[in-house]
């Protein structure tokens, strides 16, 4: 088999390591056997089309999306990729995230993944566990070698801040939050704040779970590209600097699809007409979350 190169748009992380700006989500995937082989395949394709980043956690079908991750994982670096190309993040649930809980989960975690770390750790949102605990707990992983990186998931501005005053803390390397052409309340504050500290936003739900798939506006836009509303969707959030996206498609379709849309170069004018239909709330708001 042969696996393309990586693409060529990037993000850094605050380690000055960078890695590829588009990835693939696996929200949903894992649920059930009877979606078990087409899942399996979509990740198969997107290995094979060149996706690099994954994104999973061990909440996704309960640890069934980590177990085809897997999967395709390991066929794949049989088949010649290898590991050090991938860039593999999961996420331990807020419950999990003290010392000993998280050494079990991660060690699921691993076991699923087949690998022996993974590249990003990220607590999936914000619960009662101090945060002190959690970092302690990155940091047991850390010094394991099971995980490279840490990061959050779904943290405001005002958790950020809180987060990166706790000792350790400021060794966050990611914050992955809904972004989209509908959720633009981070450009406000978050955005701004993650760009000083020189540490990416992994975008989420990037098509808002499909529902701007249609949208009249951006298909609009996408006819003066030859594209679709998903890729002009797909290419604006791109086009921000210091964010990532993994949108999730088990399509082969909307795979291919979501991979060129890495080559769409929206004009100012598209991105005008893209700023008059989604508007930046001009006033701050609450992190939205899915
Ligand atoms: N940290 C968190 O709390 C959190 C929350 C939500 C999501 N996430 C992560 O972010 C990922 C992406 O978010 P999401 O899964 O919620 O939604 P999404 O990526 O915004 O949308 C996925 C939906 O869009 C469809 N789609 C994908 N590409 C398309 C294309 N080119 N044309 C038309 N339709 C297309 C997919 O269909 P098919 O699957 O049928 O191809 C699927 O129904 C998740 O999978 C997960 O990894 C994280």
């Amino acid at each position: 088999m042969e696996f393309e190169a990586s693409p060529t748009p990037q993000v850094m992380l605050p380690s000055a390591e960078e890695l590829p700006s588009l990835g693939l989500g696996t929200a949903r995937m894992g649920e059930t056997a009877a979606r078990a082989a087409t899942e399996l395949a979509a990740l198969r394709t997107a290995l094979d089309m060149g996706f690099r980043v994954i994104d999973t956690a061990e909440m996704y079908g309960a640890g069934g999306a980590e177990t085809l991750v897997g999967r395709a994982l390991r066929e794949a670096m049989a088949a010649g990729l290898r590991r050090d190309e991938l860039f593999i993040v999961t996420k331990v649930l807020p419950e999990n995230a003290h010392p000993a809980a998280m050494l079990k989960s991660c060690e699921a975690s691993l076991e699923r993944l087949g690998l022996d770390s993974v590249d990003l750790y990220l607590l999936h949102w914000r619960g009662s566990v101090p945060l002190k605990e959690t970092i302690d707990g990155f940091e047991i992983l850390q010094r394991r070698h099971w995980i490279r990186h840490w990061g959050v998931s779904n943290f405001g501005i005002d958790d950020m801040r809180e987060l990166i005053a706790v000792p350790g803390g400021a060794a966050c390397s990611v914050n992955q939050v809904w972004y989209s052409p509908t959720q633009r309340g981070v450009e406000l504050d978050l955005l701004p704040w993650m760009q000083l500290y020189q540490m990416p936003l992994m975008a989420y739900s990037p098509l808002d779970e499909g529902d701007l798939v249609r949208h009249p506006v951006l298909a609009r836009i996408g006819q003066r590209h030859g594209a679709t509303a998903a890729q002009v969707a797909l290419a604006w959030t791109l086009s921000r600097p210091g964010v990532m996206t993994v949108p999730k498609a088990v399509h082969a379709l909307h795979l291919r699809q979501n991979w060129e849309a890495q080559r769409i170069d929206l004009s100012p004018a598209d991105l005008a007409e893209i700023d008059s239909h989604f508007p930046a709330p001009r006033e701050r708001r609450p992190l939205a979350v899915r």
